[in-house]
């Protein structure tokens, strides 16, 4: 097993794959398509010494050759990933669970929010329902919207949901945005929106593009879904509520775009960054509030 996926991790570097889909190594990433070729668990340590046939090695080899030729991240091969401590069902129709936000949510959001405090969150951007269904763990008094635009997210989402049991606290629902949810208010809503700008995108490596581009793109400088989100939480947060948005690269186009809003941008023991935190009373108010917004972006 250590010979083959040693091996698996010499092709995949030379080949000069993208890591960062679940993995940012190719050794990490070798063993994840080779144990999933031979149906092995990964958190054995016997499975390292052991033997594999001829047969299975063939099969790993073969993984690992798709891999590379096709540029499919690692995760879309075998169908699954872990996210704040929870494994996920995941393939193309979603994006790949990578957010720093896991790690806050680990947390439940210690120090910033209090959770006792968070009994409704609105996931905005649910994708593989992670957020939403980490959240709901993590937070096991709370009732949980996970939104979505997309049918084919919001299907691999209710696997998801199914698959931990969370069929009466987590909502799925299809929205563009903040369109079919009507007055709701929430004590935190959380988005891993789209982000990526025009640019960005058109220079991202092969793999990015097996993932749905209505995950990632948001317009010329990648700021289309970050205007709603802080142009209409306000009236969706209960008072005291918070909004907390991944934005990753786009941070500084943010803080460009809205320069009275006082984020407060917040640091990852794991690595990763481009996350704000605003308490509701922060954010612009309806009406005025937007065209403060619009104003301070021109
Ligand atoms: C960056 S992905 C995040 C997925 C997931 N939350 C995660 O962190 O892995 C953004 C998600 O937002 C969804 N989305 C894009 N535009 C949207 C819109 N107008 N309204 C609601 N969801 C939208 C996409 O379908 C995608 O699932």
């Amino acid at each position: 097993m250590r010979q083959l996926i040693d091996s698996g991790a010499r092709r995949l570097r030379r080949a000069g794959v993208f890591f960062g889909h679940g993995t940012d190594n190719a050794w990490d990433e070798s063993a994840a398509l080779v144990l999933h070729a031979l149906g092995l668990a990964h958190d054995d340590p016997a499975v390292y010494a052991r033997r594999a046939g001829l047969a299975a090695q063939h099969g790993a080899r073969e993984l690992i050759s798709r891999r590379i030729a096709e540029r499919i991240p690692a995760v879309y091969l075998t169908g699954e990933t872990w996210f704040a401590g929870l494994p996920f069902y995941v393939d193309s129709r979603v994006l790949i669970p990578r957010s720093p936000i896991a790690e806050l949510i680990e947390r439940r959001f210690a120090p910033w929010l209090e959770a006792r405090r968070i009994g409704r969150v609105l996931d905005m951007g649910t994708g593989s329902g992670c957020i939403a269904i980490a959240c709901a763990k993590a937070l096991p008094w709370a009732q949980v919207d996970a939104v979505d635009i997309s049918p084919d997210a919001l299907e691999v989402a209710a696997r998801n949901v199914r698959r931990h049991r969370l069929g009466r606290r987590v909502r799925l629902v299809r929205s563009d945005h903040f369109a079919a949810l009507g007055a709701a208010r929430y004590d935190l809503i959380v988005s891993n929106p789209p982000y990526v700008g025009a640019r960005e995108l058109a220079s991202l490596p092969k793999e990015y593009r097996h993932e749905p581009s209505i995950a990632l793109a948001a317009g010329a400088a990648g700021l289309d879904s970050v205007r709603v989100l802080l142009g209409q939480s306000r009236r969706h947060l209960r008072p005291g509520g918070a909004l907390l948005v991944e934005v990753g690269n786009t941070e500084q186009a943010v803080q460009r775009a809205f320069p009275r809003l006082p984020f407060l941008w917040l640091q990852f023991e794991r690595g990763g960054g481009g996350v704000f935190l605003l308490g509701a009373e922060q954010l612009p108010g309806p009406g005025g509030g937007r065209r403060r917004a619009r104003r301070a972006s021109a």
